[in-house]
């Protein structure tokens, strides 16, 4: 479904991705994993157009069609959903009017807001409050949910358990998990591999802007070397 080829991304003169190449088929949950800086979130706002940064060199295709070029705006319209790091929402908008800014009022099909609500019971006893007066974890809820809005095929996840509380992370996992199940395609990039292995069908490892290992979960598991030098986990 997508398909990341080789991909060369700046900010300024800074060549930070240098030859990025993944790929998310559908009903597939696949981690991009990396330390701090290494490029995740780089790679994530290469494929949604979001300069900075600057993409020179690359494919980036979705069912085949090719995104490179395309405005964030019109890449959102063929399906693809960002869940951004850091949760961006408006300070004064309320929970329902955080979930409804998306979506026409004449789409009845798929994601609504009360089937959001009904997957986060917390934000339905939020839906009155503003951006501002919510927790962390509720934020996240509503990036997600609000994500979720324009019925997605993909959705890309910038660190979504950065910042959870342990059974906040479990409700995340749980919902993932169920995207997963009704066939959607989901890029999560995490520092948090313990997250990403309870999930992900597949891995990749990243390192300063190139990707240094692929492989399933299991096989990431069994390789304590790789988690030692990329991720500095033991
Ligand atoms: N807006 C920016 N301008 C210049 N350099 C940036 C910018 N954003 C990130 N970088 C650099 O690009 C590299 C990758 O960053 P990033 O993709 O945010 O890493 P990650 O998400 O893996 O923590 C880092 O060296 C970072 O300092
Ligand atoms: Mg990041």
């Amino acid at each position: 479904m997508l398909e990341v080829t080789d991909l060369h991304s700046y900010y300024g003169d800074a060549h930070v991705l240098q030859g990025v190449s993944l790929k998310v088929a559908p009903g597939e949950i696949v981690a991009l994993l990396g330390r701090n800086g290494m490029g995740k979130t780089t790679t994530i706002r290469s494929i949604m157009n979001l300069r900075d940064p600057v993409v020179r060199s690359g494919d980036i295709t979705f069912h085949g069609q090719r995104l490179n070029d395309l405005r964030p705006h019109d890449i959102a319209k063929r399906k693809i959903a960002l869940v951004p790091q850091g949760r961006r929402l408006f300070p004064s908008l309320t929970v329902v009017e955080h979930l409804t800014m998306l979506k026409s009022a004449s789409a009845r099909d798929g994601w609504t807001v009360e089937r959001v609500l009904a997957t986060f019971p917390r934000l339905a006893e939020r839906r009155q409050h503003r951006g501002n007066q919510l927790s962390g974890g509720e934020r996240q809820m509503l990036a997600v949910g609000r994500a979720l809005m324009i019925d997605p095929e993909l959705v890309l996840m910038d660190e979504p358990s950065e910042g959870l509380a342990p059974v906040m992370v479990q409700h995340l996992e749980g919902v993932i998990a169920s995207l997963r199940k009704e066939g959607l395609g989901i890029l999560l990039v995490e520092q948090n591999l313990y997250s990403a292995l309870a999930l992900a069908d597949r891995i990749y490892l990243i390192e300063t802007g190139r990707i240094v290992h692929h492989g399933t979960a299991a096989e990431l598991q069994a390789d304590p070397a790789s988690l030692q030098k990329y991720l500095g986990v033991h």
